[in-house]
């Protein structure tokens, strides 16, 4: 697999930081980062509905992109508590995060509609930002790679070439995530980009398949990203917890990117 031109690095913010607080994250965030060049590097930021709006506005003109934590799969209609595609289109938010984790299993969200939802939001313009992963009763059962393939055909089942342009995939497995999270050993979650890289070219084609970014997520920490970075099939780092501090993430940042340019 080809390496890709940018390094993929991003933080979920979950249901932590207040309007202020996102504010106040994303000026320090921008000012430490003003100098990497936004062709080397596709930073991220997805931060509460609450804060969309003066997420966007706080970040005009730098290179961080805003994406929201979910998104409903209709323009309009009769469901309450959801956030349509026009509404974050409204907002200018750049991408979708769909199918994370504790959406899949504290929600309770299946792959259909998780299917929907990447299908409207790559209709709607938006990046899509697919997650995946398997838990850790599925891994002891040692059919991880059957569970991601099977996330992989139904999540993205009538998406076609030209929208998977705009897709990124984040392998998170369930047991690395949050406070009780074992993170992934390197190795095996390069197996696992692997796996799923090679089931993206199945679905997308070669040329399309190895172009789209697979980024891993699950209790990154400053003493294990320049070990996932090194390996060749992870394009990029999705952060929870260290990276909520500005000042944290930036240095997780330079810690990887050198890496990742001499890759
Ligand atoms: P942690 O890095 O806190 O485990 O969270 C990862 C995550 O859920 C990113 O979406």
């Amino acid at each position: 697999m080809r390496r890709l031109d940018k390094l993929y690095l991003g933080t979920n913010t979950k249901m932590y930081k207040t309007i202020a607080d996102t504010c106040a994250f994303l000026s320090r965030l921008e000012e430490l980062t003003e100098d990497i060049p936004k062709e080397e590097l596709e930073l991220f930021v997805i931060p509460s509905y609450t804060a969309l709006d003066a997420a966007v506005r706080t970040v005009k003109d730098s290179k961080i992109k805003i994406g929201s934590q979910n998104m409903g799969w209709e323009d309009e209609g009769q469901f309450t508590g959801e956030i349509s595609p026009v509404m974050l289109n409204e907002i200018g938010v750049d991408l979708v995060m769909i199918g994370h984790s504790e959406r899949r299993h504290v929600m309770g969200e299946t792959d259909q509609e998780e299917e929907r939802k990447a299908a409207k939001a790559l209709g709607s313009g938006f990046t899509a930002l697919l997650c995946i992963g398997e838990t850790l009763e599925e891994k002891n059962y040692g059919i991880s790679d059957e569970v991601l393939r099977t996330q992989l055909k139904i999540g993205l089942h009538s998406i076609d070439g030209a929208q998977a342009r705009k897709l990124w995939v984040a392998y998170e497995p369930v047991w690395a995530i949050g406070v009780n999270g074992i993170p992934a050993d390197e190795h095996y979650a390069d197996e696992k980009h692997w796996v799923i890289k090679k089931t993206l070219c199945e679905l997308f084609g070669d040329e399309t398949g190895s172009d789209i970014p697979v980024l891993y997520g699950g209790s990154v920490n400053p003493g294990n990203a320049e070990l996932l970075i090194r390996m060749p099939n992870i394009d990029g780092l999705f952060i929870g917890r260290s990276a909520w501090e500005a000042d944290h993430f930036n240095q997780i940042i330079r810690a990887v990117m050198p890496i990742w340019k001499e890759g």
